[in-house]
Order: structure tokens, then C-alpha cells, then sequence
């Protein structure tokens, strides 16, 4: 059986939590990564966790040529895509980044996958795809809303990319997973989020603002059609994350798979409001946030969270982390991060 996987965008947030949790299950790991939007130091947090220096060759999965030199290299079978950009504002702006980026990355991996003959791949979807959905949670079959933003466009279009390749490729297996909102950190404190940069996200937000980075967290928006008035969300621990790629990988090694294409949410099935969360985060750390109401943010929906149970059933995994030591585990990596 053939353990090796490439990682591609080994060194980011998602990209180094799977990799931890690959090389504890006993995978051997290549780490592709341009630091485009990480740096070095998850790779030493990595070695440090593990006590294994995962392999890694720095090129731009853009560069056809440059993971050409990568496959040469290296006899593996399958290959995790998390190389992607993924600020859903940023892509507005500058569209022709993230379709050059997300799409070509993407394109140029499964065709050297096919020339070389390496069959199975899991792609880094997200919740993204289902929009303003009108039944929640939302299952696998719910139907996809027309994207919003290029960044998610990236994100349907990919889904689609791999499901038409491995169709048309008997040797090929697909998997997407569809991510909800992924938070915190590796319990070690060793490696974690670094968003460049004012965060568009509401962990790192939240724990740069109990830094002092930030002076106070915008609350966007508390006249939702919620309970308490703010959207609610599915925030899955960045560990759990990381072990359904490992399952999910299992599944494709050992030739399990029910179909050539398939698509899993990854959440905890829990909707978490954001007062909720930010209450959570003050009682888990013992502190007291500085948050204010403002207005909505375009774009977002009001609510999402995930139908877990394909992913329960097909791939016998479950989140299992409880938010609270989720939130201990995002506060103890920032104050790490800071020195504090
Ligand atoms: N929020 C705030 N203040 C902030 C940041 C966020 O109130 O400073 C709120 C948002 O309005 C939203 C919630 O916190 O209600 C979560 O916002 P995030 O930006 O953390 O996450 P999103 O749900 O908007 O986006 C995430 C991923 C996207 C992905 C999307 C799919 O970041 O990549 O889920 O649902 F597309």
C-alpha cells in the first residue's frame, strides 16, 4: 500500500494540522507550499509535534513545470489540494488572482496526476457552495447556490473539475470536502492560523482583539431571524478538520470508496451564534472581550451548519473536540504567536 501523500499548501492553517495528524497515522508526507500566505515556521512546528521533518519542496503549484519536478521526485498516490487563496472580499476585487490561482493550481495537479498515473485526490471545498440555503443543516444532496464571490465560484468549479476528471479516468478516485467554519489551533500551541494582515475571520479577530492587536471586534449584525439575533455558524476544531482528511485518505488507499466522485461536510452539525462564540471564548479563557454591534457584512448568510451524517456513516468520522477547549487551544496559540 502505498502511504506517501502530497500536501499542497502543506504550510498553511488546514495544510499543517492535516499534515500533523497524516504523519501521526503513519503517512509519509511532501509538503508543497510558495509561503504565499504562510511562512517556514509551521514546518517547524510540524517537525517539532511529530518528531518527523516532513519533506518539502518550495514551488507555486501554479508553475506547471516546478511540480512537474515534484512528481519526478516523488512516488506518491495521493495528493491533498489546499493550495488555494481564500479571502472571499479579496476575491471580488481581484478576481483574476483567485481564478488563476485556485483553478490552475487545481488543473495542473490533476493532469500531472493522470500523465503520472497517481490516483487519488481530496479537495479543500467549503460550506461556500450551499449560499443562503433554505433547509438547514445542510446535506450533501442540498443543492448548490450560484456563488457569490469568485472565491466560491473557485470553489464549485473545482468540485466540478475533479468530479468530470475522475469520471472520465477510471484510476482515479476524487474526494471534496466540504468545510464549515474551521477554528483554533494545535492543542501544542505550536502551530496555528497567521492571517496576514487585518483578520477577515471571527476567531482570529476575536483573539487578536484579547491581544490588544485589535481594539474591539465589530459584531456584524444582531438583527438576524435568529435566536439571538446574529448568524450562526458550524465551527469545527482545526484538529477534527485535520483528521477527516486522514480518513478520508484511508478510504481512498485501501479502495473503499462507493463511487469514483465524492463529496462529505465536515462540521460538528452544532449551529454557534456569534455571541455564543464570543461569550464561549470569554468564559473558556477567563477574560473579558472588547466587541461592539455593527452593521451587517455583504454577503454573509444568516445561518449554516451541516448534516454530519455521511460523513459519520461512509467515514466513520466525528468531531470530537468540544468548543471550549477549541477556544483555549486559539487563545493559548495567539498568545504564543505575541510572546505573551
Ligand atoms: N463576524 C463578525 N465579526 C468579524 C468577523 C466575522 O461578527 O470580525 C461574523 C460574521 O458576520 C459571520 C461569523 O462571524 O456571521 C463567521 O464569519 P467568518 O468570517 O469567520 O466565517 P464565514 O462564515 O463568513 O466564512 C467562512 C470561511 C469562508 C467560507 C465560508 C463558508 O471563512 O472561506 O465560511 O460558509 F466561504
Amino acid at each position: 500500500m502505498n502511504k506517501m501523500v502530497l500536501v499542497a499548501g502543506g504550510a498553511g492553517y488546514i495544510g499543517s494540522h492535516t499534515t500533523v495528524e497524516l504523519i501521526n497515522a503513519g503517512y509519509d508526507v511532501v509538503v508543497v507550499d510558495n509561503f504565499s500566505n504562510s511562512d517556514a515556521s509551521s514546518l517547524e512546528g510540524i517537525r517539532k509535534i511529530t518528531g518527523v521533518e516532513p519533506k518539502f519542496i518550495e514551488a507555486d503549484c501554479a508553475d506547471k513545470e516546478a511540480m512537474r519536478k515534484v512528481f519526478e521526485a516523488y512516488d506518491f498516490q495521493s495528493v491533498i489540494h489546499f493550495a488555494a487563496y481564500k479571502a472571499v472580499g479579496e476575491s471580488v476585487a481581484e478576481p483574476l488572482k483567485y481564478y488563476h490561482n485556485n483553478l490552475v493550481s487545481f488543473v495542473n495537479i490533476l493532469e500531472l496526476m493522470a500523465e503520472y498515473g497517481r490516483s487519488n485526490v481530496l479537495f479543500s471545498s467549503s460550506a461556500t457552495v450551499y449560499g443562503d440555503a433554505e433547509e438547514l443543516p445542510v446535506t450533501e444532496r442540498t443543492e448548490r447556490k450560484p456563488a457569490t464571490s469568485p472565491y466560491g465560484n473557485t470553489k464549485q468549479m473545482s468540485e466540478d473539475i475533479l468530479r468530470d476528471t475522475v469520471r472520465a479516468n477510471s484510476a482515479m478516485h476524487g474526494i471534496a470536502l466540504r468545510y464549515f467554519n474551521p477554528i483554533g489551533a494545535h492543542p501544542s500551541a505550536l502551530i496555528g492560523e497567521l492571517p496576514r494582515g487585518v483578520p477577515n475571520n471571527l476567531v482570529p479577530y476575536i483573539t487578536q482583539t484579547a491581544a490588544g492587536v485589535r481594539e474591539c471586534l465589530s459584531i456584524f449584525g444582531d438583527d438576524y431571524p435568529t435566536p439571538d439575533d446574529s448568524c450562526l455558524r458550524d465551527y469545527i476544531d482545526i484538529v477534527d478538520l485535520a483528521r477527516a482528511h486522514v480518513v478520508a485518505i484511508n478510504r481512498m488507499v485501501e479502495g473503499r470508496t462507493k463511487e469514483s466522485y465524492e463529496v462529505f461536510n465536515i462540521g460538528t452539525g452544532r449551529p454557534v451564534s456569534v455571541f455564543e462564540l464570543v461569550r464561549g471564548f470569554e468564559n473558556a479563557n477567563n477574560l473579558k472581550l472588547n466587541y461592539r454591534v455593527a452593521e451587517r457584512r455583504a454577503g454573509d448568510v444568516t445561518a449554516v451548519w451541516a448534516d454530519t451524517t455521511l460523513a459519520n456513516e461512509e467515514l466513520g468520522w466525528c468531531a470530537e473536540r468540544r468548543l471550549e477547549d477549541t477556544l483555549k487551544a486559539a487563545w493559548a496559540w495567539e498568545k504564543a504567536v505575541r510572546g505573551l
